[in-house]
């Protein structure tokens, strides 16, 4: 009997992994001739035309990209609209540069979290813009009727570029709508993407950062994970409900449709849908372009960032205003630095490279006489050989480089501005916009810090890259002095080192006299490192990587070809899009089995006051001793966050996860270590995207911040 059941419990969990391909990221407009029937099939109980429909309101207008302004369509993540009074939530990490930039010793909301009292209370985030798809349309037929087989590979681009502005202009033609055509199937297909976009997003609420970075980034991209790594956003729209610029006169939006929320619970093999904006995906790579990112671009990257991520960590724990200062910087530093460390581990456990070189053997024989793709791979190959020398001068001299000490990117930033015509034409208002940024800029900036970062960078740079990649000004710089004192002798004379001194140049600076800071160190060192990329590394590798590009066209073309019968789905390009899978646990290793959610009790075991990272809040203490969970309970429990099979990836952070019926039952937010290497090559065993449960989110707001007019604001349902 025993033996039996044990039997049956292996099948059941062989038959989860049994590789029912949850793979996928799919374009809403074609749901209905693609994906409903399997939708419906794994449990999804709505119509295509519930998802996405241009004739009714549909749950793709609950659904927001958020952005920045000038940046409308790279979209950072999703957020979701939760009431009628364009109420959203996103996720704690996406509202973290919003939360940082409202907290200073006095406020310090990131430490202590923030909740407005009343709408008057919610603060303005100039530059946010939230997006919301009104509509989609297949516009390939259109760019390719303008092109021809005669044109080169330039001459298709400048055609592409030119059509595709046309049609976007025509498209929202006396509306105040925005239209954006991107590339699908490497640049096989092109849609256009139609939004009204919002301006004024206003910060409603985040809980601190004990609750919504706990676990921090030792926790990042692990499971199991007990984050409340969610916010609390709202739309304004002007008196007609429509976008407007900040203005205290703004109304709070008006939605068509919104989330209602669901606190049934959820099992293991429940359907679950991801509905947001994922950035960039690369599945369709060849194994030389995989090999590249494994062995030379990710291992370099991270070593740079580890270098930095020593300096700045030690800086945070040495002192609390340092913390504020540098805690969002070290957070966007360490996220894509774990993550390649992730993939790279993923690559190599499921042997990537290799199954794709099979992959591209069977391929070589199937091409074989087919003019058009005999050739294919070879091409490739020769393309990515030349390429690696240069990628990795590449890596250095952007991450280490311009990239590396902030000094030296802020330099060029100024020297820019102040350079062009604008500032000539009108120098009293860009002087106060360049004022405008250094207040900023300065605000979280610390000289030290960054001096002990510019050493470390330009050691890097000359331990790692042959000299013939390293410009020669630094070069001698660094060999006259030494690199400690020659970055001491940087940050005693650049102008740009200290806030005051900075202050009064900016004050006096007319057109001719910004010259100047071409002798600048810290603008010269800018100067010589970008000089040397746009001589020595910029051509070359932008002419492969174009050529590159053209052969990915080909590629996938075939690869459709070759397998008529497989579904194909299109990379991420920050457009919205479906994921669906279901809520599922994982075996990480041999005999180890994780289950898809994680407790409150699992904070408690985290607990502990001495690591900054697993500190819980007092009143979080006291609530849990009390066992005041209010209804937010799953078997006596208040869940925390659970895992599911969607494909997602980077820009799907706080997109909104639904069940069966369409309801909200989670935000989405990161991924699980084991499956990191998705973007590239993703695993249905192993691959899990990770939520935080909507139960613990209101929980949160009810109980701990005691905010529950917020609460009344939704529509919870069972
Ligand atoms: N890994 C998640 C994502 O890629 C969350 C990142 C924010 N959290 C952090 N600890 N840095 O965005
Ligand atoms: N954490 C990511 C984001 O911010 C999501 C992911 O990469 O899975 O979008």
């Amino acid at each position: 009997m025993k033996k039996k059941s044990m039997l049956v419990a292996m099948a059941l969990l062989l038959g989860w992994m049994g590789c029912r391909a949850d793979e996928g990221m799919w374009i809403p407009m074609l749901l209905k001739k693609y994906n409903i029937e399997d939708m419906q099939k794994q449990g999804f109980k709505l119509t295509a035309e519930d998802v996405y429909s241009i004739n009714q309101a549909s749950l793709k207008d609950a659904v927001v990209g958020l952005g920045r302004e000038g940046y409308p369509f790279s979209h950072f993540c999703t957020a979701e609209i939760i009431s009628d009074e364009g109420l959203m939530v996103t996720n704690h990490h996406c509202a973290f540069d919003m939360i940082q930039s409202h907290s200073s010793l006095e406020h310090n909301y990131l430490r202590d979290g923030f909740w407005a009292k009343d709408k008057q209370d919610e603060l303005a985030n100039p530059g946010i813009t939230a997006s919301i798809l009104v509509r989609m349309e297949d516009v390939t037929d259109r760019i390719n009727a303008q092109l021809t087989p005669e044109m080169s590979a330039e001459e298709r681009n400048a055609k592409i570029k030119q059509v595709a502005a046309r049609l976007e202009a025509e498209a929202v033609k006396g509306t105040n709508l925005q239209a954006n055509i991107k590339p699908y199937f490497n640049g096989n297909q092109y849609f256009m993407s139609v939004f009204k976009i919002y301006k004024d997003v206003r910060l409603v609420g985040a809980p601190p950062s004990a609750v919504g970075k706990f676990g921090g980034d030792t926790d990042n991209w692990v499971w199991p994970r007990h984050t409340g790594d969610f916010s609390v956003l709202r739309i304004y729209a002007g008196k007609d409900n429509e976008p407007a610029n900040y203005s205290p006169d703004n109304q709070p939006y008006k939605p068509s449709t919104f989330f209602k929320i669901s606190t049934k619970g959820l099992k293991e093999g429940d359907f679950t849908m991801v509905f947001g904006y994922p950035g960039t995906t690369k599945e369709y790579l060849t194994s030389y372009a995989v090999e590249q990112i494994q062995d030379i671009e990710n291992p370099h990257k991270i070593a740079i960032r580890t270098a930095k991520l020593n300096i700045i960590n030690a800086a945070m724990e040495s002192d609390e205003l340092l913390r504020i200062k540098y805690a969002a910087k070290a957070a966007s530093v360490a996220n894509s630095w774990k993550k390649w460390q992730g993939e790279i581990k993923g690559l190599k456990r499921f042997n990537t490279v290799e199954k794709k070189q099979q992959e591209e053997q069977a391929f070589r024989q199937w091409a074989a006489g087919k003019p058009a793709y005999a050739h294919l791979l070879d091409q490739y190959k020769s393309l990515y050989d030349k390429r690696k020398d240069l990628i990795l001068a590449q890596a250095y001299l952007t991450e280490a480089g311009k990239q590396g000490a902030e000094i030296v990117m802020w330099s060029a930033k100024v020297y820019n501005t102040l350079g062009s015509k604008e500032f000539i034409n009108n120098p009293e208002q860009i002087r106060e916009r360049i004022k405008a940024a250094a207040k900023e800029f300065y605000k979280d900036y610390d000289p030290a810090t960054d001096c002990k970062i510019l050493v470390e960078m330009l050691k890097l740079y000359n331990e790692n890259l042959p000299a013939a990649w390293i410009p020669a000004e630094v070069q001698a710089a660094i060999a006259k002095k030494g690199v400690e004192a020659y970055a001491a002798s940087l940050f005693k004379n650049s102008v740009f080192a200290s806030e005051e001194a900075f202050n009064a140049f900016i004050d006096k600076v007319d057109g001719k006299s910004c010259r100047k800071l071409e002798k600048d160190p810290a603008y010269y060192l800018y100067h010589s490192i970008d000089l040397f990329y746009a001589d020595n590394i910029y051509p070359e590798l932008s002419r492969i990587e174009n050529e590159v590009k053209v052969l990915d066209k080909t590629w996938l073309a075939a690869q459709m070809e070759m397998h008529p019968d497989k579904h194909f789905y299109a990379d991420a390009n920050s457009t919205l899009r479906v994921a669906y899978g279901k809520v599922q646990g994982y075996v990480p290793c041999d005999a180890v089995y994780y289950k898809h959610f994680t407790t409150l009790a699992g904070i408690m075991e985290k607990d502990n006051p001495e690591i900054y990272d697993y500190d819980v809040p007092q009143r979080l203490r006291e609530i849990y001793e009390k066992k005041d969970f209010g209804r937010y309970t799953q078997d006596g429990e208040v869940p925390v966050c659970f895992i599911a099979t969607n494909h997602t990836t980077g820009g799907n952070s706080g997109s909104p996860v639904l069940n069966a019926e369409g309801h909200l039952i989670g935000i989405n937010f990161d991924r699980a270590w084991d499956g990191v290497m998705s973007d590239i090559q993703y695993n249905p065993e192993i691959c899990r995207n990770i939520s935080v449960d909507i139960r613990y989110v209101l929980f949160i707001i009810d109980k701990l911040a005691g905010a529950s007019h917020l609460i009344d604001e939704m529509v919870i349902v069972d």
